[in-house]
């Protein structure tokens, strides 16, 4: 979280010098990879915010201004007796605590306006706006058994275009991939109205592109693909090695939003965050069942990481969860103390339970920018059942609120 600029300069020089062994997954490290990877480096520096405290200010505000009018909205209803406990009912009120919700989730015109949403992240993440400028795209086919001329109607076929794409379902489907899904720049999957499984096959590989969001999705049971030849662009298809069985794997990419996704036992992380990537929300998510969780940046030694920013707020840790939730590049238990003391790590209102403990280290995060006066600080962790109760992938049922 440093971020004086002699520093940042540093990074930037060690970043360029580095780029040539970035080629995970990729078998032909051909020219148009080259110029792929050359231009996602270009857009993750862009990306970098060398204010992050200034970020996390705003989304606490926000976070406060939301949760207030919640409360007095609760209040009101509580007075006209309708009832609120426990989970929302059908035909009963709609409920959203957190900024990102109350952004669209209680507009009965949700699904008329699903753009919307495109206005909704908040955090690091918060100018993804996937596939905004683009046309609706409808998933009829949930097969996926073309890996380089995938017919059209199948997700494949959407997430390859080059224009951006704003993609829907037309039904409830469970999607097999065959081979990671490769998915391109500007493009939204937005699962919502329907019950979206990826299931039993290959996950989803967000490589060296930007702006994506994916909304309302199951992810589960995940495995290694085979690899092979699969298309990655309308322009462009290659030999990929094996994938990791990732359930979704961000890797040099920037601008990437996952919001009220489900994800359950997947043969590697459930989401990797690597190789450099960042301005990355992972909100409202439901994660269950699965040993690593989360991984922001595969090893220390690579630097361009230092440029990772990403926020990680409203999601469920659930049952069956074993270590990494999430793991930011160094395991700490495992290394010695000079291999993390100067990062800046700070807990704020948190609720330790069961023995959890929090060791802080590094320098107070640069807060001179601010009055004291203007920094928000972040809702304590008492609040966090309220805040995190609708998270997963949501049953939204067309014209009603969600
Ligand atoms: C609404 O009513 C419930 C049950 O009577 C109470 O526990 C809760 O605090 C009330 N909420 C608000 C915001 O007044
Ligand atoms: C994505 O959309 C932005 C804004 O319209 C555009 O500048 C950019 O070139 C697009 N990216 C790709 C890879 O087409």
């Amino acid at each position: 979280m440093e971020s004086s600029r002699p520093k940042l300069l540093f990074l930037c020089f060690i970043f360029l010098a580095s780029a040539a062994s970035t080629t995970a997954h990729i078998a032909e490290y051909d020219e148009y990879w080259e110029k792929k990877a050359a231009l996602a480096r270009a857009a993750s520096q862009a990306a970098y915010n060398p204010n992050p405290e200034s970020v996390a200010n705003t989304f606490n505000a926000d976070v406060h201004r939301e949760m207030d009018k919640a409360e007095v909205e609760h209040a009101i209803m509580n007075s006209t007796r309708r009832g609120l406990r426990g989970r929302k009912k059908k035909g009963g009120p709609c409920v959203a605590t957190n900024p990102i919700d109350r952004c669209w989730r209680c507009r009965g015109d949700w699904n008329k306006n699903r753009k919307r949403l495109a206005k909704c992240a908040r955090g690091f993440g918060r100018h993804t706006t996937g596939g905004l400028a683009g046309r609706f795209y409808v998933v009829t086919d949930p097969r996926d058994d073309d890996m380089v001329n995938p017919r059209k109607g199948t997700l494949r076929w959407g997430v390859i275009q080059n224009r951006p794409l704003w993609i829907i379902f037309a039904k409830d489907m469970i999607i097999r991939l065959s081979e990671e899904l490769i998915v391109n720049s500007n493009k939204t999957i937005d699962g919502r109205g329907v019950n979206v499984r990826i299931a039993n096959g290959a996950g989803i590989t967000i490589q060296y592109v930007h702006n994506v969001i994916l909304h309302s999705l199951h992810i589960q049971d995940i495995t290694q693909g085979n690899g092979g030849l699969i298309r990655d662009s309308e322009t462009h298809y290659g030999l990929r090695t094996r994938s990791d069985g990732d359930g979704i794997s961000i890797f040099g990419s920037t601008n990437i939003w996952v919001d009220h996704v489900s994800m359950s036992n997947c043969g590697d992380g459930l989401i990797d965050a690597i190789m450099g990537s960042t301005a990355i929300t992972i909100s409202n998510s439901h994660f269950t069942q699965h040993n690593d969780v989360m991984l922001f940046g595969a090893s220390d030694a690579y630097s361009p990481d230092a440029l990772m920013q990403i926020t990680v707020a409203f999601n469920h840790f659930g049952r069956g969860l074993v270590q990494r939730m999430p793991r930011y590049v160094t395991k700490r238990e495992y290394s010695p103390d000079n291999v993390w003391k100067d990062w800046s790590w700070r807990s704020e209102g948190d609720l330790m339970r069961n023995g959890a403990f929090f060791v802080p280290s590094g320098r107070d995060p640069d807060k001179s920018t601010f009055d004291q006066k203007d920094l928000i600080k972040a809702k304590p962790g008492t609040f966090v059942a309220r805040l995190t109760r609708y998270s997963g992938s949501l049953d939204c049922v067309r014209g009603q609120p969600c």
